[in-house]
């Protein structure tokens, strides 16, 4: 005889969204970004959560689930980090099913994707905290989509993101900048020749 109840359902399965800043301390670090990604996937393995990480513009961006306990034990840990501060709890609640069920933690920046995805385009600049409860929503919802789209392809989340919190300072800066950058570099490079020009002609005496 069959049974309609799912065998993979979680008794004590939870969710925890939060989102935060990057601080100065977490910026100062060369591979900020690459030592969060490492601790988190070996230790969320260890304790069974699942979940996806960003990154972008200045903040972070976590959705995690697994056990109550274990939820509440890393959120004591990311209160006391300090390479984020102002952690707000978006939700904490519990959930049916993971989102993320293959996904120990996935780290993203945000920019190189979000961009792609035209239902949530408008998102940009990412600044999660001044969204409402339906813009997290489809958020997720897109994030959702992501991992979905991902499904297909070898997994990942086991290798951390190759880059660092100040590059990734830097290529946003500059980004933003790039005419004011461009001007400089070429007033820079005028003032080479011309200083190196002065300098021939008082050497070989025109
Ligand atoms: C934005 C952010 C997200 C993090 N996410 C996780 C995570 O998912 N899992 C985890 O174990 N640690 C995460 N950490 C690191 C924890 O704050 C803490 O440093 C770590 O759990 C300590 O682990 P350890 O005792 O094994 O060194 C995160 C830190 C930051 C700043």
């Amino acid at each position: 005889m069959r049974t309609d109840v799912p065998q993979s359902v979680e008794s004590d399965l939870y969710q925890l969204i939060y989102t935060s800043r990057i601080t100065s301390t977490g910026l100062s670090g060369a591979s900020t970004l690459n030592d969060i990604a490492e601790t988190s996937v070996h230790n969320n393995q260890k304790n069974d959560i699942t979940g996806i990480l960003c990154y972008g513009n200045g903040y972070f961006f976590q959705y995690i689930e697994g056990s109550e306990q274990a939820l509440t034990n890393l959120k004591n840990q990311l209160l006391i980090d300090e390479r984020h501060k102002d952690l707000k709890t978006l939700d904490f609640s519990a959930i049916n099913e993971r989102k993320f069920k293959d996904w120990s933690l996935r780290s993203i920046i945000l920019e190189r994707w979000l961009l792609k995805d035209p239902k949530v385009k408008h998102l940009l600049p990412f600044k999660p905290y001044s969204w409402t409860d339906s813009e997290t929503e489809q958020f997720l919802m897109a994030l959702q989509r992501y991992y979905e789209q991902k499904q297909g392809e070898p997994k990942l989340d086991t290798q951390p993101i190759k880059y660092s919190a100040l590059g990734l300072t830097l290529s946003k800066v500059v980004g933003e900048h790039q005419a004011f950058f461009l001007i400089q570099t070429v007033l820079a490079a005028l003032i080479v020749v011309t200083l190196l020009w002065v300098l021939l002609a008082d050497k070989l005496g025109f």
